[in-house]
């Protein structure tokens, strides 16, 4: 047995931290000053609340599922969740949120399952930040949706994005689009993948964003779900898109964006870099699921949400080479050298750091040439040299790493002295 991880999951490595913590700082900033508020999900659930909730057609359902069936235990089965918006839902029905302030505002961030084949972009393990705003049915909240995500993608300074956008209509619309469809492709069935061939009867709208080289032709001249809106979803799709132009956020109509869930209705959008197909390297999805919470036994609640993938932006991150800041480490390194030294030195780290230094010291070295090198590779401001002199003398060098100068300071003073010394900074 090889000791490594399992296909299409990682770890991830203390020098890949910097990023996720800068996208998150962004994500709970934002989120947090337009008033969603967190909420941590379980990692596994009941199926039937994805079976139901996603559909039991779609490709996550039908072939992404990771099962923990435990048949001593449980009745149902359990599995990893492929997404969070069917748990949204559940846990909005679960806990009464219909009685909270409407709308509900609700973001998270954590790792999704899907059994996919692993690929530039696409794992089985990955993580996914997403909020939701349940119990709001006008487009001016989807617009506010879209121009928030707009606003965290701008923020995280990638170039060239762009958001597709597509109306999915109400449960009307799209058995009029589902028809359509059918009708379309039924005549050349068998010009299409066998996939598509199992999807004309399942799940007739995913034949669009099928990928397949051979359904391309047929799905060229495919007739444009926009055609099949109701009034009223016509009216909602149009409003969007005027509030759209007023935020000024470039968009694209792609009439082929059927999103891989089935519970969308209405407003769906992906956000992309240009010229990148969308679902090959969607950035993030989300759109309008206003049948979700009654489909799973609650009341009816329009809601409109989107989930983005962590590790599809940090990668686009790295390779536009958009700079994130470092994470802070110590700024001192307490160096001690004999006994008395290094049995002082432990309670003189911690007093530093109660009084807000942020320090650290070697453990397993024990020369002055072995720490000081420490010192270095940490890239702190101050060394405190603490010797056998010093501890007997209450007094400790200080040594400016940068300048490469020191002196000697009574201890006593010492947090003053360093206090002064790091604002001059
Ligand atoms: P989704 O389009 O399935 O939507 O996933 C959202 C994003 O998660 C994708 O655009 C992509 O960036 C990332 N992603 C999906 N699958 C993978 C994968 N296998 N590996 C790496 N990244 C992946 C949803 O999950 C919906 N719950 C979004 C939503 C929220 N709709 C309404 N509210």
């Amino acid at each position: 047995m090889e000791i490594q991880t399992p296909r299409g999951v990682f770890d991830i490595l203390p020098e890949e931290q910097k990023y996720w913590r800068f996208l998150l700082n962004i994500i709970e900033n934002t989120l947090s000053s337009f008033g969603f508020q967190k909420i941590d999900l379980p990692l596994f659930e009941y199926n039937f609340i994805f079976e139901k909730g996603i559909g039991e057609g779609t490709d996550v359902v039908q072939k992404e599922m990771f099962y923990l069936s435990r048949k001593d235990e449980e009745e149902k089965e359990l599995v990893l969740r492929p997404e969070s918006t069917a748990q949204i839902a559940r846990a909005y029905i679960e806990h009464g949120m219909h009685t909270w302030p409407s709308p509900v505002k609700l973001y998270y961030f954590g790792p999704m399952f899907r059994y996919d084949r692993p690929q530039k972009g696409r794992f089985r393990q990955f993580y996914q930040f997403g909020y939701e705003i349940l119990g709001a049915p006008d487009s001016f909240t989807d617009a506010f949706l879209i121009g928030l995500t707009w606003e965290i993608y701008k923020k995280l300074n990638l170039s060239n994005l762009i958001i597709e956008i597509n109306s999915l209509g109400c449960k009307n619309c799209r058995t009029k689009m589902e028809k359509m469809i059918v009708e379309y492709f039924k005549r050349e069935k068998f010009l299409l993948c066998p996939d598509c061939q199992i999807r004309l009867s399942k799940n007739p709208l995913r034949i669009l964003d099928c990928k397949n080289e051979k359904c391309q032709p047929l799905l060229e001249s495919a007739p444009a779900l926009l055609d099949c809106l109701c009034d009223s979803c016509r009216e909602h799709f149009k409003n969007t898109l005027e509030y759209l132009d007023d935020l000024a956020i470039p968009y694209d109509l792609n009439p082929k964006l059927v999103r891989g869930l089935d519970y969308y209705t209405k407003t769906t959008f992906e956000i992309v870099k240009k010229g990148e197909k969308a679902r090959m390297s969607a950035l993030g999805g989300g759109g309008r699921y206003d049948d979700l919470v009654e489909l799973l036994g609650g009341r009816p609640t329009p809601a409109i949400g989107f989930a983005g993938g962590i590790e599809r932006i940090i990668e686009k991150i790295k390779e536009e080479k958009v700079e994130v800041p470092k994470l802070l480490g110590p700024e001192i390194f307490l160096v001690q050298l004999g006994e008395l030294a290094r049995r002082k030195s432990l309670p003189l780290l911690f007093n530093l750091w109660k009084a807000g230094f942020k320090i650290t010291l070697a453990l397993n070295k024990e020369s002055l040439k072995s720490q000081l090198k420490e010192a270095d590779k940490t890239k702190v401001k101050f060394a405190l040299i603490y010797g056998q002199r010093e501890a007997l003398d209450k007094t400790i060098i200080v040594r400016n790493m940068v300048e490469g100068i020191q002196e000697t300071i009574e201890l006593e003073k010492l947090g003053d002295y360093l206090k002064k010394k790091m604002e001059e900074k």
